[in-house]
């Protein structure tokens, strides 16, 4: 457990005040949110595999932008708003589809764009040298790893992964490159975005809340989500013996992963954040990536997928249930004390909560928040 030897008359000081419940509930924050933060950082958008053949497209919405991400003629994945430059039209209605003949056209005056976004003709009119001035307005986009992120802010003031902790490297090892969805989970959850996130970093609630995970991974069941919390804890951040993967039956549900190294197998989890829209656990056999997207103040969108190599999903005695119904009935959990706090901190009186040296992760999420949202400290 953490350190908890506090006298009498100081023990309420081991408890650090969260942040206001207001930025949690108000709508004026939210839109500062969506233009400080979701406007600026990498959000995730899907795999470079759902746009296999040049044209093929896909729209992405953070906040109220919408995005087509598309695949040009040299194979590059590039993305713009989803607005026409005549008038400012939607250009596109369906969630995903193809671009025939390598044109984007605008479905209200008829104003076509090629796949790198450039004006290609407009009906009736020879705008002539000016059309370079009229490109659809770009969006940033990188791949890692088979991964699509993008970037609203064209300033390019943030590199993606920069908010990778603890960092992209931590998975150099897995070939999530080469790896397949194999499943897919989509559900809305009553509560801030920022709720997901703290009840994601600390293990505090994990004994009451998840006992078939703390039977996986003893650390969980002594409250702490990282040996770093507790310096005298003898626990390992680790699966306990025997375990070998986040499933059911607590074994993998096929071989590790080529090129990993005997720790990472042992461990059983490795864990990185892509603030503020994902997360990646990796596996010795399958890897989870869940990406959040804020919808209102207490209103958010988890996608949860499952991504397994294309070997181990060819074979005939292939079953991913066991981690599929493992990682669902966690998510389920957690669902269910992120709506609940959603509700309680909408009492009159709260003003704020308090973080125990357990949830010690939560403080420097808050700090990193703060300084996108230019609060002092
Ligand atoms: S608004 Fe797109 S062509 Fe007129
Ligand atoms: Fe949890």
């Amino acid at each position: 457990m953490a350190n908890t030897n506090t006298s009498k008359s100081d023990k309420s000081s081991v408890l650090q005040p969260s942040l206001p419940a207001e930025l949690y509930l108000d709508p004026v924050v939210y839109q500062n949110e969506l233009r400080k933060i979701w406007y600026r950082q990498w959000i995730y958008a899907g795999r470079t595999d759902q746009l296999p053949s040049p044209g093929d497209y896909m729209l992405h919405t953070i906040g109220n932008q919408s995005i087509i991400v598309t695949r040009n003629e040299k194979g590059r994945i590039g993305a713009f708003h989803n607005t026409c430059r005549h008038r400012g039209s939607a250009l596109c209605q369906a969630q995903q589809g193809q671009f025939k003949q390598g044109q984007i056209i605008c479905p209200y005056h008829r104003w076509s764009y090629s796949l790198t976004g450039d004006l290609l003709n407009t009906p009736f009119l020879d705008l002539a040298d000016a059309n370079r001035n009229f490109s659809l307005y770009p969006v940033q986009c990188q791949s890692w790893k088979g991964n699509i992120y993008l970037n609203l802010d064209t300033s390019r003031s943030v590199e993606l992964g920069e908010t990778a902790d603890p960092g992209f490297t931590v998975l150099n090892n897995w070939p999530l490159e080469q790896l397949k969805l194999g499943h897919s989970h989509q559900f809305e959850l009553a509560c801030n975005w920022k709720i997901f996130w703290e009840n994601y970093l600390e293990c505090y609630h994990c004994p009451g809340i998840h006992p078939e995970l703390c039977k996986l991974v003893p650390l969980y069941k002594a409250a702490l989500s990282t040996d770093r919390l507790d310096p005298d804890t003898e626990l390992a951040d680790a699966v306990g013996s025997g375990i070998e993967s986040w499933t059911t039956t607590g074994k993998a549900i096929s071989s590790p992963f080529p090129g990993l190294s005997e720790a990472e197998c042992s461990a059983g989890h490795t864990f990185m954040e892509l603030y503020p829209n994902q997360y990646i656990v990796a596996h010795s056999d399958y890897i989870r990536q869940v990406s959040i997207t804020p919808l209102a103040t207490d209103r958010t969108r988890i996608t949860a997928e499952w991504l397994f190599s294309e070997e181990a999903m060819a074979g005939a005695d292939f079953d991913p249930t066991p981690a599929i119904a493992f990682s669902k009935q966690v998510l389920a959990e957690d669902a269910m004390v992120n709506e609940i706090n959603q509700q309680g901190i909408t009492a009159l009186p709260h003003r704020q909560g308090y973080l125990t040296p357990q949830e010690g992760d939560l403080a420097g999420f808050h700090l990193m928040y703060m300084k996108w949202m230019d609060i002092p400290v």
